[in-house]
């Protein structure tokens, strides 16, 4: 593969930093711990890593609302040591990429304040004001658990301040020129330290239209492709990566011919997934993977199960969401704005089989999978803490005290460790998953180095093969002469397949992800059985 697309083959690990590991012992997370787990990464095979916001903040996003776009928060560590997290990760031959924000700032940010306070200041244009609160009204409200309005009065501006987000977080205005100036300064300060990319944060609502949704506006993606043009020409291996939680026929212009974004979530893909597997039928994953349209050979889809946020179902039919919120989040402190605040583990009740299952499934469709940090461990959530915090929890690194998270006083710690019940750090932890024969960690290992070792699965063509059973997910990936065959299975019954069946007949398949050789191949006569939950992946010979 060319070396300049990379990312079209990587796997990504998304970590929040202040929950990773921490270095300097204050009970928060940092660049120096990180720097000190780079290995564990690098062994478990990830390609690049994702970090959620580092930048000076008053948290009341999480580091969603940035303070100072040109330094890193003091929780975390300074400038250099990022520099040195950024030499550390390229040594190992991983790359790195950052969230970033553009839509917004923190209403803590100089620029605001100054804005607020000084109607002649350059930066009062650097946001969206009006005199009253009936403009864009045709734009939804995105946290609607706690905003009930996408405008907020402002007494020392004397006017209203637009946020698509929480009051703390008000919208840059890009029909200013500054402000587009302002975030290209800010794109070169992070690529000119050696970073490889953005994950470019809420990026559909840049610019407001009246009589318009205030997404994906045209405006928008002429400025994207600028910031596009940038990148390819002073930083040719650099990639964007949109967060646009849009429907796939709005999602592909992100895209654009291949001069916008190099990769963008799909977000419709991940609660079809959950669908599919609760019911025990594959077909919502093919719906949706045959509704997504074609995108540019230098583009790729990133896929995942979950992340930092609610597992969101804005991407589904009301009908689907309640269905989705009554099976998986049954509890209403589960349900946070349209989704469901739980991490992968606890929502298939911890079972291994079926979190080996979803990962399978993402790693064998088209796309780069991402994994989010604890994961790959099957680490739980705490329910019970505030907004999206109970999946932010930290890292559970071994069985002693905090987890091995930090030696900080516990009552120190940025937010509590999982200390009860089956998820609890004594029961999931790195360290002892790197010892006890097929745990989840172990396992994630095999199947991203297999998934590594064919290209086919990140440049191939995908179809899906009847296998007959509903319950089976069979998914046919080719590319330069290579096929593989993954089969899956969305039931709790084991399914038995005969191969003759079906058009397997002139082929042989070798299993691929079973290391005992003797049971690696399947000749044309053996019937495929599949456990509850399992999966078999093959590389079909003639
Ligand atoms: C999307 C991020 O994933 C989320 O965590 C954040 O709250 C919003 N954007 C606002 O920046
Ligand atoms: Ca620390």
């Amino acid at each position: 593969m060319n070396k300049k697309e990379w990312y079209k083959n990587a796997i990504f690990y998304e970590l929040h930093v202040r929950a990773f590991c921490d270095g300097n012992n204050d009970g928060i997370g940092d660049l120096k711990g990180l720097i000190s787990k780079l290995d564990y990464l690098r062994d478990l095979g990830i390609g690049c890593i994702w970090l959620l916001p580092i930048y000076p903040s008053p948290l009341k996003d999480d580091g969603y609302d940035i303070s100072d776009f040109y330094n890193i928060h003091s929780d975390l560590g300074t400038l250099s040591d990022f520099k040195q997290l950024i030499k550390e990760v390229h040594k190992r031959d991983l790359h790195i990429i950052a969230d970033l924000v553009l839509n917004h700032t923190s209403d803590q940010c100089a620029w605001f304040q100054e804005a607020r306070t000084h109607p002649n200041s350059p930066y009062r244009n650097f946001y969206v004001w009006s005199d009253t609160n009936q403009k864009y009204k045709e734009t939804r409200i995105i946290f609607i658990d706690k905003e009930n309005s996408n405008w907020t009065w402002d007494e020392a501006a004397g006017q209203y301040f637009w946020h698509r987000f929480y009051s703390s977080q008000p919208d840059l205005n890009f029909d200013h020129p500054l402000v587009r100036e302002e975030i290209i300064n800010i794109l070169r300060f992070w690529l000119d330290l050696g970073i490889d990319g953005f994950r470019a944060d809420a990026v559909p609502y840049l610019f407001e239209r009246e009589g318009t949704s205030c997404e994906n506006l045209p405006e928008t993606h002429a400025f994207l492709r600028e910031i596009r043009e940038l990148i390819d020409h002073e930083y040719p291996d650099r990639i964007l990566l949109a967060e646009a939680n849009q429907w796939p026929s709005d999602l592909s212009p992100y895209f654009g011919d291949g001069n916008e974004f190099h990769m963008a979530f799909h977000f419709p893909l991940m609660p079809r997934i959950f669908k599919a597997l609760a019911i025990s039928d594959r077909t919502p994953i093919i719906k949706i993977i045959n509704e997504t349209p074609k995108i540019p050979p230098n583009c790729q889809w990133s896929t995942f199960l979950r992340n930092h946020d609610e597992l969101t179902l804005e991407m589904v039919s009301e009908k689907d969401r309640v269905f989705l919120w009554n099976y998986y989040a049954k509890d209403t402190r589960m349900r946070l704005n349209l989704g469901i605040r739980r991490r992968l583990a606890p929502l298939v009740n911890g079972n291994q089989k079926i979190i080996e299952l979803l990962f399978a499934i993402i790693f064998a469709l088209p796309g780069a999978p991402i994994i989010y940090y604890g994961d790959e461990i099957g680490m739980g959530d705490n329910i019970w803490l505030d907004d999206r915090n109970g999946v932010r929890t930290p890292m559970q690194w071994n069985s002693k005290a905090n987890a091995g998270f930090s030696n900080a006083d516990k009552k120190k710690l940025f937010l509590p460790i999982i200390e009860e019940g089956r998820f609890s750090y004594q029961q999931i932890n790195v360290e002892d998953q790197l010892i006890i024969p097929n745990s989840l960690l172990l396992k994630m290992r095999r199947l991203i180095a297999c998934r590594k070792k064919y290209e086919v699965f990140s440049q191939g063509t995908c179809n899906f093969p009847n296998l007959g059973n509903q319950s089976i997910l069979a998914i046919k990936r080719e590319f330069k002469g290579e096929s593989i065959l993954a089969i899956q299975n969305l039931s709790d019954k084991i399914i038995a397949i005969n191969p003759l069946e079906y058009n397997l007949k002139k082929s042989y398949l070798i299993d691929i992800l079973e290391n005992n050789t003797k049971n690696s191949t399947n000749y044309i006569n053996d019937e495929i059985r599949l456990e509850p939950y399992g999966f078999k992946w093959f590389l079909m010979k003639k």
